[in-house]
């Protein structure tokens, strides 16, 4: 049984099991040059041959126990016919969104789309160099995406009212978003994901409305994954309220952010946790790395925990420090 199941089960595991979100990509000098001469990134995304390879950089350099497919969350917004382009030192910038057209998305146009997605994880599951190792395939949670699709670029400054005023688009678009999710995720496990991890990356901009934008579709994804009989990670960054989540909407595992309190949550929640440590931690010294890395293994200890960050690795991170990051992890005691 790999690692990360075995934590799952509750079981003790001999060290915790490793691995780091956004850990395919940006910060790699090997995915670097690969980007240079591909500058289409959906593209790049749908080219199962270097999103196998790009997948398996950091598994090679750092022997990390799951891979994470190259690939993104918007890739969902894409299958359902809104453009996806991401501009250089912008971020993602989505084209206009129109309800007939998206209406007229077949569940096999949608499929057909977004194939070569399938491909990579199919190859993937076949590989050697992931021998004992979880294969995570991965989702935007319905209100994150909602966020992309009306906002179109991402919220850095947060949401103003207008974003708010069509409540019938918006009642849609979950709809829809509620169905493709679920086909790209069933899709994904058929094609060998052996985990699944819903990313909301905005869920910590939701102030109303909680039950409609964060709860109820996040509880039907959970379930229709478990159903499916894979474990699946939630990721609501930036919710307060971490406890609550758990209790209603029952994932798996939870991965935190660095906002929260570690030791908080142990009292009150007995689902294994992933992450927490802030990612800026590998942008400093390596005595400081430890320290940090050191609190929450410390405060683990007891708990099955799977150590990651508590976001993405910074693009700015040193590959020395990643190193050191995994063998402080390994050699803990
Ligand atoms: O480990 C991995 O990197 C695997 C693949 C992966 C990517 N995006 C590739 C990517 C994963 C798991 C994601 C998730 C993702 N994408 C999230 C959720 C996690 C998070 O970080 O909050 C979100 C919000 C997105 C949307 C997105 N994609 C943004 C905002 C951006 C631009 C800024 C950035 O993160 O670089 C992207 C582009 C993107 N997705 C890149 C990569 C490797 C960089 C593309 C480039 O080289 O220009």
């Amino acid at each position: 049984m790999t690692p990360i199941k075995e934590c799952l089960l509750n079981k003790s595991t001999k060290t915790n099991p490793i691995w780091l979100m956004r850990q395919a990509g940006r910060y790699l000098p090997e995915f670097r040059e690969i980007r240079k001469s591909n500058p289409d990134f959906i593209k790049l995304c749908l080219n199962h041959t270097l999103a196998e390879e790009i997948t398996l950089q950091p598994i090679k350099r750092f022997g990390f126990d799951a891979a994470i497919i190259f690939s993104d969350i918007l890739m969902i917004p894409y299958g359902m016919g809104q453009t996806v382009e991401f501009k250089k030192n912008f971020g993602p910038n989505l084209g206009s969104l129109d309800l007939d057209k998206l209406q007229i998305v077949t569940e096999d146009n949608f499929i057909k789309k977004l194939s070569p997605v399938y491909k990579l994880l199919s190859n993937l599951n076949n590989s050697k160099d992931l021998e004992n190792k979880d294969l995570i395939g991965f989702v935007g949670a319905p209100w994150t995406l909602l966020v992309y699709m009306i906002n179109k670029v991402s919220p850095k400054k947060g949401l103003t009212e207008a974003f708010f005023k069509d409540e019938i688009l918006i009642n849609e678009i979950l709809n829809f978003l509620d169905k493709f999710i679920k086909i790209h995720i069933e899709n994904q496990i058929k094609a060998g994901a052996t985990i699944i991890q819903i990313f909301d990356s905005w869920a910590g901009l939701i102030q109303n409305d909680f039950d409609k934008f964060l709860y109820s579709p996040t509880l039907s994804l959970v379930n229709h994954v478990k159903n499916l009989g894979v474990p699946v990670i939630c990721f609501p960054r930036g919710i307060s309220d971490y406890v609550k989540f758990s209790k209603i909407v029952k994932p798996s595992m939870i991965n935190i952010d660095y906002d929260v309190d570690p030791k908080d949550l142990i009292k009150y929640l007995d689902i294994p946790i992933q992450g927490g440590l802030n990612p800026e931690a590998l942008l400093s010294n390596k005595e400081s790395l430890r320290k940090e890395i050191k609190r929450y293994l410390d405060i683990f200890k007891d708990h099955p925990y799977v150590f990651n960050l508590g976001h993405g690795i910074l693009p700015d991170t040193r590959v020395d420090m990643v190193y050191e990051l995994v063998n402080i992890v390994r050699n803990y005691k």
